[in-house]
């Protein structure tokens, strides 16, 4: 979603905001520009689309100065042109604001101050902000740094929603003002130059130390320094955090995409998820981020998992697990219905709200409506130092390192494993015996195997997807732990290739779905060796009966009564049946993406998507 980029220093200004904007791309974006300081002036360049078209027009009129900030808009308030692109200006010209999150109030605002005679050029709630700031400083008595934030501060105060924001006034050449609430924003501490980000992944080429900044702080920001402060006025103190993660993590390496990269990363993700977290000793996992006694643990009588989009996908595995393990009934919730719902919730109801990014804002929301309602609510988080990580009760965090494709993969399997060790975890503490705990403990261990030898078939599923790119619909269909890995399936294809694609439950084949069956319109079958294989089967029958062509997607070993029916097959290695969800979605990502690079689609910028989404 929207990024921002800043920086102040000796060095020219305009090279490093593209190329932070260049690195915050995957985080989805529609337009893009960036505003310097030059000459007393402020000079601005926008353009619809690429970071490639901005940096062509600044190629043809350059602009110049040490001083400046940027922005990529994923549209919310008013269309995808130049003049909605930021930064946007107040009324003077001399002030350039770009702005991530929603002012709520921007339309009654806009008008009153189109009554004073502000005219406005765009259709954003963000220029009623700039010109919110800039009358603010025109009012002050005082032509100084500390007015102009003073300023900032008096317009904040006015606007209710989530901001992010990032500020320059022509009378002040080596000054960025920023400030948040609701949207992140990271401070980056160099020699004689700072930053200004709103992910630190645009800035970790530049500096490694870091200040991320709290809901309701502003910061003043110079080559040489910085002050913290608040918008009720007040000092706020911080602490300088050294970024775990290097240049290389945000890189592509040889890969041709990062989605591609990160689907093979996932031996290493998956083998992080688990280090040092199963306890051979006491047959049960190890989570001591939970912030919970085993008797706490105990005592818990239901638990809620809440998320959006993949995350979500994950946590209706996990429910299947920890029914499974544990016992303890389990239910998902979309996070943008979990606030608005009253779900009966008992007071020994543990909820936990799982997100890649830490970032999404109804994940987010739905984090703040369970504390506020009393629960103990807990994390599932890669980002370490989000806002969900920061202000849930407790968590676990998935280490998986940094996810830049827009279709999240490595999270989804690093998600299911950490819920797995929550399983484990509570079904120990409850009926599980320790040789069945020790048994999972083994079977988890042979996992990065397992996954290595499903990403040695790429080139063999490649060759499966490359024959039905051409479907205009494809239908996703599994049963128990595999159901939510048809939906995933399914997802991660409409998200990359366009194809119109649902999963369902095998077996609601017969109640509605069979009626798109027919010889264009492929299904995949998720059908491991497991509990429901022969159900699987008939449902497969049920396609072919009617003349449907499916792709299986079987274990090696039970390969052959698929053949005999399914026109192409692809086998995943023999593994325990709470596996093989990580399994046979990893072949469900290799073959959305052949798919996706066979159609010549963006894989990694798909069209309308986020990374991270900030906006309710
Ligand atoms: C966006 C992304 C999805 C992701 C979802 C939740 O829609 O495009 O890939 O699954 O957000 O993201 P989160 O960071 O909360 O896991």
């Amino acid at each position: 979603m929207c990024g921002i980029v800043g920086y102040v220093g000796r060095a020219e200004a305009a090279p490093i905001l593209l190329e932070g904007l260049r690195r915050l791309e995957y985080r989805g974006y529609d337009s893009a520009g960036v505003a310097t300081l030059e000459e007393g002036c402020v000079s601005v360049r926008k353009e619809v689309g690429r970071i490639d078209d901005l940096k062509k027009a600044i190629g043809s009129h350059p602009i110049g100065g040490t001083t400046g900030i940027s922005h990529t808009r994923w549209a919310t308030h008013g269309k995808v042109t130049r003049e909605n692109a930021h930064p946007h200006f107040d009324r003077s010209g001399k002030l350039a604001l770009v702005h991530n999150g929603v002012i709520e109030n921007y339309a009654s605002l806009r008008a009153q101050l189109e009554e004073e005679g502000h005219i406005f050029q765009s259709q954003t709630d963000t220029e009623v902000l700039a010109h919110l700031v800039g009358r603010a400083f025109d009012r002050s008595s005082e032509r100084t740094q500390g007015a102009l934030v003073a300023a900032v501060r008096d317009a904040l105060r006015q606007v209710t929603g989530t901001y992010g924001i990032g500020v320059v006034h022509a009378e002040f050449p080596g000054l960025i003002i920023g400030a948040r609430r609701g949207s992140p924003l990271v401070l980056g501490i160099g020699k004689g130059e700072h930053f200004l980000a709103s992910d630190v992944s645009a800035i970790v080429s530049h500096t490694r130390d870091v200040v991320y900044l709290n809901d309701y702080e502003i910061a003043a920001i110079t080559e040489d320094g910085f002050t913290l402060s608040t918008v009720e006025g007040l000092g706020a103190d911080y602490n300088v955090t050294t970024v775990d993660m290097t240049d290389e993590d945000v890189g592509k390496g040889d890969y041709t995409h990062f989605m591609l990269k990160e689907i093979h990363e996932q031996v290493r993700s998956v083998t992080d998820a688990m280090r040092g977290r199963l306890s051979h000793e006491e047959a049960t996992a190890k989570l001591g981020g939970l912030n919970m006694t085993n008797a706490e643990l105990r005592s818990v009588e239901r638990i809620v998992l809440t998320g959006c989009g993949t995350a979500l996908h994950a946590a209706m595995v996990g429910e299947y697990l920890i029914e499974h393990l544990a016992q303890v009934p389990t239910e998902c919730e979309f996070a943008s219905e979990f606030r608005y719902r009253n779900l009966p919730m008992t007071k020994d109801t543990l909820v936990f709200v799982m997100s890649q990014s830490g970032e999404t804002a109804d994940t987010l929301a739905a984090l703040r409506e369970s504390k506020r309602k009393g629960h103990r609510t807990l994390g599932i988080c890669n980002n370490v130092a989000s806002t969900i990580a920061r202000e849930s009760d407790g968590g676990v965090y998935m280490h998986a390192g940094p996810e830049i494709g827009v279709a999240a993969t490595k999270s989804f399997t690093s998600q299911v494993t950490v819920l797995a060790l929550i399983a484990l975890l509570l079904g120990r503490i409850r009926n599980l015996s320790s040789a069945a705990g020790s048994r999972i403990i083994s079977e988890m261990e042979t996992l990065p195997d397992l996954i290595a030898k499903v990403l040695a078939k790429e080139e063999e599923i490649a060759a499966v997807a490359r024959r039905y790119a051409q479907a205009k619909v494809m239908l996703f269909m599994g049963r128990q732990l595999n159901y939510p890995v048809a939906l995933e399936g399914a997802l991660k294809l409409k998200e990359i290739s366009y194809i119109a694609a649902s999963g369902y439950p095998s077996a609601e084949l017969k109640h509605g779905v069979i009626a798109l069956v027919n010889a264009e319109t492929p299904s995949v079958f998720i059908a491991p060796d497991d509990a429901v294989f022969h159900k699987n089967l008939s449902n497969i029958e049920e396609v072919k009966a009617r003349g449907g062509p499916v792709i299986a997607i079987g274990t090696e070993g039970k390969g052959g009564e698929l053949s005999l029916i399914c026109d192409d097959v692809i086998l995943i290695p023999q593994a325990p049946e709470i596996l093989t969800p990580i399994l046979t979605s990893i072949v469900l990502q290799i073959f959305a993406y052949h798919i996706a690079v066979e159609l010549g689609c963006d894989v990694d910028k798909p069209r309308n998507l986020a990374k991270s989404v900030t906006v309710e």
